[in-house]
């Protein structure tokens, strides 16, 4: 099947509080985004890779991703919209009719490994959708008023979600329709809103996504230990 990657960059990085986006920040000497790129071009079910980025960085982000290397017919770098979502939908609505499954990667989560990709694929062909995520590992509290814990929260099937997500793309289109304008945070919640089932697929301790300072610290040690 004719495999379309969707990697969304178009954020601002509020939370980072860096003076440009995270996506672009050096990790390892090298911009995070051009990691990301970079494993997607080693998965082996990606035919095509579209990154999606903020509308004044596309032409600069072409040019990045070609002093690395990246470049060609397979890699497309588009415009993206106010949030995540519109970002999302914009690289769908650039792929052409032939593509049958669409993988939807974070931007800012660079320390992935290829073969997290090809089972995320694997599990889309076979279930129609799926997503990489790990099981949660510490306790949970449910807060209330005043900082109080109201109950401990059964962590037993309590995953957290992390992308790759991949699915059918006709499932994702239908899913995106039906959703209208309702807020969501990964592609998972608009098909299971869907009614669709997703699968999830064993992800990483180490695919984090690099969302306040301290994650950049973390993954500067996660990419030294990948390279030893
Ligand atoms: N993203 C996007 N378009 C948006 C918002 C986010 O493509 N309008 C991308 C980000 O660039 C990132 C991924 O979605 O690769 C996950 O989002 P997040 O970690 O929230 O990044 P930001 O929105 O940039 O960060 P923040 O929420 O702290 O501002
Ligand atoms: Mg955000």
């Amino acid at each position: 099947p004719t495999t379309a990657a969707i990697i969304p960059a178009a954020g601002s990085g509020s939370r980072m509080g860096l003076d440009h986006p995270k996506q672009y920040h050096l990790l390892a000497g090298i911009p995070i985004l051009v990691h990301t790129v970079r494993v997607f071009t080693s998965a082996s079910c990606v035919d095509m890779i579209v990154v999606v980025v903020p509308a004044e960085r596309v032409e600069s982000t072409v040019n990045l991703m070609a002093d690395h290397g990246l470049s060609g017919a397979n890699l497309q770098v588009i415009a993206g919209g106010e949030r995540r979502q519109d970002s999302v939908k914009a690289g769908l609505d650039s792929l052409n009719a032939g593509v049958d499954i669409v993988l939807v990667h974070d931007g800012a989560r660079p320390l992935l490994a290829p073969d997290l990709i090809d089972r995320c694929c694997d599990a889309a062909i076979e279930y129609g959708a799926a997503i990489a995520a790990v099981p949660v590992k510490d306790t949970l509290k449910k807060g209330g008023p005043g900082g109080r814990i109201l109950h401990t929260v059964d962590r037993k099937d309590l995953w957290q979600a992390q992308t790759p997500q991949a699915s059918r793309l006709s499932l994702l289109l239908a899913a995106y329709d039906m959703a209208g304008e309702r807020e969501v945070t990964d592609e998972a919640s608009l098909l299971e809103l869907a009614g669709t089932d997703v699968h999830l697929v064993e992800g990483s301790e180490t695919n984090i996504k690099i969302t306040r300072p301290d994650d950049l610290i973390i993954a500067e040690k996660i990419m030294q230990n990948h390279e030893t």
